[in-house]
């Protein structure tokens, strides 16, 4: 289904717009204003869609939510009639073949996300993939190579990296601590917390067409949790840490709870802990602490659907203070869309996670895995295949 709205509705003229194209051309485009929008196509119009993008790409100061696609049509019936794209697709294709399409948010089952984010590459549009980036380490590297090939911005949906407590700690690291000695880091999901997300979340459309992966994802929970919720403690850590160079885990599994705990080497020589735990008896509980040469930061972060960043103090020796930001703009979402418009329209650095990063995410879940089976400690680099 393609519908196509009355041309009144169309802000600007197309024609006029050049196509953003790889990153070594010359920036900026001759844009009005009105122009300079990333027209977004959003593929999946499942619950994270519902919850995140489409209004993120609305909110976006420098994006439109251009196209939704979902083969359910009944849910792109009902999602349009509340986003208003000015396109609504049921086959990828199609939406892919729009060249008024600049970029694509792949929002689909983690098992979809590497072979449509290569389609979309080949369609000349730049990609931004929900985490995790892929399920194995070898999709994941060559949806990286392609992206290296082509040019185009490829950039993973971690979007704790636009949270202003995260980002204000990852400077305070750079900037005022000096060398780091350790970092800690939790990624600890509630068992009260579907009741915590229904109350802030829109109401969530499903439909019996969407079209999922062979076989139940949660048949595996082990797998599932990793993949969702590690891909997030790992990059958090990295952000934040810098290069893992290998991690020891042990897994404990008790009364339908799964604790992951693993000791880290980071690549400059510092210890890490990070402590994934499904589910905790009490409040989500996310955090770090970090420990440095000239300063320590402690960070609290929120469920993702409350919308407000991460509380965090760092502390500095050099007068003795504690630095703490507000982060009023929690929309982390809005954020991350925002930071993806400014790299492909203006060039500007890559705020959120790069290709690399997400590999280097994927090689972490899978080295916490494999780490698990033997009880040893596993490099990074010497992991391959899925968790
Ligand atoms: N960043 C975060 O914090 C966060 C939070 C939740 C979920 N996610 C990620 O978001 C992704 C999507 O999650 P979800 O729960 O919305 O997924 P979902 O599977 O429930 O919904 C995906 C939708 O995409 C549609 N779809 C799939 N393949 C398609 C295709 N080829 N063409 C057209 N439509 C297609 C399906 O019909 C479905 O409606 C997952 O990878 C998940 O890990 C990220």
């Amino acid at each position: 289904m393609t519908k196509v709205y009355p041309p009144e509705r169309v802000v600007g003229a197309f024609s006029e717009v050049r196509m953003p194209q790889a990153l070594d051309r010359e920036y900026p485009y001759r844009m009005s204003e009105e122009q300079r929008a990333l027209r977004v196509g959003v593929l999946g119009a499942g619950p994270i869609s519902q919850a995140a993008h489409f209004e993120a790409c609305r909110k976006a100061k420098n994006a439109e939510l251009y196209a939704i696609c979902d083969v359910a049509e009944d849910l792109l019936e009902r999602m349009s009639a509340i986003h208003a794209p000015r396109k609504a697709y049921a086959d990828y294709d199609a939406m892919l073949a729009d060249s008024n399409v600049h970029a694509v948010i792949v929002a689909i089952a983690d098992q979809f996300h590497v072979p449509m984010a290569l389609k979309a590459l080949g369609a000349g549009k730049h990609v931004l993939v929900e985490k995790p980036m892929g399920v194995t380490v070898e999709e994941c590297e060559e949806l990286c190579r392609v992206a290296r090939s082509t040019g185009l911005v490829v950039q993973v949906g971690t979007e704790k990296r636009f949270d202003e407590g995260i980002a204000f700690a990852r400077r305070f690291i750079r900037e005022e601590m000096g060398e780091m000695l350790a970092l800690k880091a939790w990624y600890c999901d509630s068992t009260h917390r579907y009741t915590m997300t229904d109350a802030h979340q829109p109401v969530i459309e499903a439909s019996d067409r969407a079209r999922r992966p062979e076989g139940d994802p949660k048949a595996d929970l082990r797998r599932y949790y990793i993949l969702g919720h590690a891909s997030h403690l790992l990059d958090t850590a990295r952000f934040l840490g810098g290069e893992i160079e290998a991690v020891r885990t042990r897994l404990v599994e008790k009364f339908g709870a799964y604790c992951w705990f693993s000791e880290v080497e980071f690549a400059d020589g510092s210890v890490g802990h990070l402590d994934l735990t499904i589910k905790v008896r009490m409040d989500w509980h996310e955090g770090f602490q970090v420990y440095g040469e000239h300063g320590s930061i402690i960070g609290k972060t929120y469920n993702p659907w409350y919308y407000k960043s991460s509380e965090v103090e760092c502390f500095s020796e050099k007068d003795g203070s504690y630095r703490r930001p507000l982060g009023a703009d929690g929309h982390f979402f809005r954020r991350q869309v925002e930071g993806f418009a400014d790299t492909i329209l203006d060039g500007a650095p890559m705020r959120g996670a790069n290709a690399e990063d997400g590999i280097a995410a994927m090689r972490g879940m899978v080295a916490m895995v494999r780490s698990t089976e033997t009880g040893e400690a596993v490099r990074l680099s010497d992991v391959e295949g899925g968790v």
